[in-house]
């Protein structure tokens, strides 16, 4: 629920027609007793899926795919794979982000007794030169295409194997020596019986059949809390979104998707408040009950409440405030994004559905208004978009190393995919519009140096103005205007030093 200093900040300018975006409004400091290091910024992204830092990438293809989708969640936050991929690629990224940490292997990758230790080599071969994820732990089952589990195995064990004509049955622990559990195992259960007994891979049976796994490495990494800011699902994986379109192309990707347990589906559009985005949450709801469904992209409090009454878990409002965008330019349309968040947390109040704020991004502060003004979460493309994690080769330009960066409405994105012409509603065999541009942006070495920046920004915000979290900042916030003065970017000098987190505009 918006405070009452927000409503009346927004009223006043809405009575004169007047609208504001990122940099033409600053917060005024509170008293307080908290420190930056303390806030605690855990949001949502959607109805069920939570984030332990507000940030989420964009399903842009320089932006996201599995590499930044692994680093945003082990970062805490969140990505969304983009769409320009076929969609059995696309569902291979999601596929590569939840095999990173795997906390419960629900469907293991099994061998089975008679294989030759040759076959399983070319097997294990084929994967690599396809870029899917080689395993080396395997439970071994009676037969191929059974699920009785007959004994374990690990490449190390087939180290010993000189000749490969042999049989993985030659080379496993025999069931009898196999520790193993029921089905509905903790992970904690898991780990402490694994320590216990020194062993590296524990199966689960449902009566003498394979119904999951553990792994030791992984179970370490999840319990020893190394990375307490990952961001897991109630399996102990990571937590991926990927874009998924709309129609029947999105049911399509949906079908890829879903049993790779994605957790969430992106309907990205540009106009989100439209029938066949309605149609497709309400496909999507209907289809997987259990995986949230965010849509977009929208900039007014009344398309809020019809997304609202389809069913969908979370909402993205800007259209055309992203650093490659041009729709405001060549269409007209589109709201100053600070005032177009408000407007849709507005519309929302009352119900449980998060607003994403999505594009235009510039600095660590930007991001801290969208989220006192309500907000539970921004997405970002250019801010990360010189990362490593991003897809794309750091090259020279000028004497600067960069990256490419394009809108998913740029000439080249709709010449090179139908996917991008749907989201952007290009119509088949017309004219390509392009609602985007394409550009370059300064290497910015690994994502988590740059998103520390960007949640630092946001945690200095929080302790100024008093907020132990993300609740009592939505409750403290108050707006004004900021005057037209060079005041607040640096001034009157030449930077000699560049700041992690401040480059000057250009
Ligand atoms: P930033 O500013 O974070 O914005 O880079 C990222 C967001 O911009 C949107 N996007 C586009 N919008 N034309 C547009 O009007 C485009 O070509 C385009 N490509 C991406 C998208 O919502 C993204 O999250």
């Amino acid at each position: 629920m918006p405070n009452q200093r927000l409503c009346e900040f927004f009223d006043v300018l809405d009575r004169n027609k007047q609208k504001v975006t990122y940099g033409m409004v600053h917060m005024f400091t509170d008293h307080s007793d908290v420190l930056p290091a303390d806030v605690d910024t855990t949001s949502r992204l959607s109805r069920r899926v939570t984030l332990k830092i507000p940030v989420i990438t964009s399903a842009m293809d320089t932006i996201t795919e599995a590499k930044m989708a692994i680093a945003m969640a082990e970062g805490g936050g969140i990505g969304s794979i983009h769409r320009n991929l076929q969609p059995e690629d696309q569902a291979k990224h999601v596929a590569r982000v939840k095999h990173r940490l795997n906390g419960l292997i629900r469907t293991p990758f099994t061998l089975y007794k008679n294989m030759t230790v040759a076959g399983h080599r070319a097997n294990q071969e084929q994967r690599r030169r396809e870029q899917k994820n080689v395993f080396d732990k395997f439970p071994v089952v009676a037969r191929e295409g059974s699920t009785r589990l007959v004994g374990v195995v690990t490449d190390n064990d087939l180290d010993f194997c000189i000749d490969p004509n042999r049989t993985i049955g030659d080379f496993m622990t025999p069931l009898r020596r196999v520790k193993r559990a029921g089905p509905g195992t903790t992970i904690d259960e898991a780990y402490r019986i694994m320590l216990e007994n020194k062993i590296k891979l524990f199966p689960l049976v449902d009566g003498t059949n394979v119904c999951g796994m553990y792994l030791f490495s992984d179970a370490k990494r999840i319990r020893s809390g190394v990375r307490t800011m990952q961001n897991t699902d109630s399996d102990g994986q990571l937590v991926v979104c990927a874009s998924v379109g709309v129609g029947d192309g999105a049911m399509r990707r949906a079908e890829l998707l879903a049993p790779r347990r994605c957790n969430v589906f992106h309907i990205d559009t540009a106009h989100g408040d439209s029938g066949n985005v309605f149609d497709t949450i309400r496909r999507l709801k209907a289809a997987y009950p259990t995986i949230d469904v965010i849509a977009g992209n929208i900039s007014r409090g009344e398309s809020a409440k019809r997304l609202v009454d389809t069913g969908v878990d979370g909402i993205l409002v800007g259209q055309g405030p992203g650093a490659i965008c041009i729709t405001r330019i060549i269409a007209g349309i589109g709201v100053p994004q600070v005032s177009a968040i408000f407007d849709c947390v507005r519309a929302v109040e009352d119900t449980d559905v998060p607003i994403i704020a999505d594009g235009g991004i510039e600095y660590s502060g930007d991001a801290a208004v969208a989220l006192a003004i309500g907000a539970s979460c921004v997405m970002v493309g250019r801010y990360l978009g010189g990362t490593d994690e991003t897809p794309g080769e750091v090259i020279h330009y000028k004497g600067r190393l960069v990256k490419k960066i394009r809108g998913m409405g740029s000439l080249g994105a709709l010449r090179e995919s139908a996917s991008s012409q749907e989201r952007y509603l290009q119509t088949a065999n017309g004219p390509l519009v392009p609602e985007g541009v394409e550009g370059l942006v300064n290497y910015q070495g690994p994502v988590h140096d740059v998103l520390d920046q960007l949640v630092g920004g946001v945690r200095k915000s929080m302790g100024y103005l008093g907020a132990k979290n993300l609740t009592e900042f939505r409750e403290r916030a108050d707006l004004f205007l900021v005057p037209d003065s060079k005041e607040s970017h640096p001034h009157s000098i030449t930077i000699s030093e560049d700041a992690p987190n401040y480059q000057a505009r250009q």
